[in-house]
């Protein structure tokens, strides 16, 4: 079998990574190099983990985590169809089963909102990866002068970033702490589209998704039985209006 650490003992792949990570450095993106594919992959693999799936799918999460992003390598745009299309033949030529090449290359072709879908369980596990990984650390051009860039202010901004995985009750929480240089308010300008996404994979999961800011949950959806539902007050009952 393939392992995470034959792929990451790749030379071929790990030019690739520092070739996508020039480009956005270039288009003034923040960090995508080997920090952030190496916390993806991490992260796919604990996800999974906790969730008690079986060691083959861990490792092809942790091996699609580490090549989600090469595809930046030739353009930003539609780069997790890029990466799969440059990391299907490598994959194929080091040995690995088709079906599991497959799985991988669906998963990372899926992984950006704009296009993707959670077509699978590693899908699933670096979508939720991938979108948490927003860190001050990430940020390349903030200097004395700051910076006018909104990506850059809100990324500056986060101190801490978590993700926890209740594999009894089903719960993957994602916990950012921001400090007061930017708000709540930027952040959801910029990343609500990533964190419907989480909230879609953690379901593809059977998890219930949270998302935090400074220890305030943000998107919990109450769940109520009919009869609770039916004891809320209607507002022209009880307010005043
Ligand atoms: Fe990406
Ligand atoms: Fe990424």
């Amino acid at each position: 079998m393939i392992t995470y650490e034959d792929v990451r003992n790749n030379k071929e792949i790990s030019t690739l990574i520092d070739g996508a990570n020039h480009v956005l450095s270039a288009m003034k993106y923040t960090e995508h190099g080997l920090r952030h594919v190496g916390y993806v992959s991490r992260t796919a693999y604990m996800i999974l983990d906790k969730l008690g799936f079986d060691e083959k799918t861990k490792e092809l999460a942790k091996i699609a985590g580490y090549v989600h992003d090469i595809g930046n390598m030739i353009n930003r745009k539609d780069h997790g169809v890029t990466s799969a299309i440059l990391i299907y033949p490598i994959l194929k030529e080091m040995g690995m089963p088709l079906e599991d090449v497959c799985q991988i290359c669906s998963a990372v072709g899926n992984h950006e909102e704009e296009i993707g879908s959670v077509v699978n369980e590693i899908a699933a596990a670096i979508i939720i990866a991938d979108k948490s990984d927003a860190h001050r650390t990430r940020v390349k051009r903030i200097n004395e002068r700051g910076s006018d860039d909104i990506h850059d202010i809100v990324n500056y901004s986060i101190r801490k970033n978590i993700v926890l995985v209740d594999g009894e009750k089903k719960i993957i929480s994602v916990k950012f702490y921001m400090d007061n240089s930017s708000s709540v308010m930027d952040y959801l300008k910029i990343f609500l589209p990533r964190m419907v996404m989480s909230e879609k994979a953690a379901r593809f999961l059977g998890c219930e998704f949270r998302l935090y800011i400074n220890n305030v949950i943000i998107n919990t959806v109450k769940r109520m039985s009919k009869k609770q539902l039916e004891q809320v007050p209607r507002p022209d009952e009880d307010i005043d209006l």
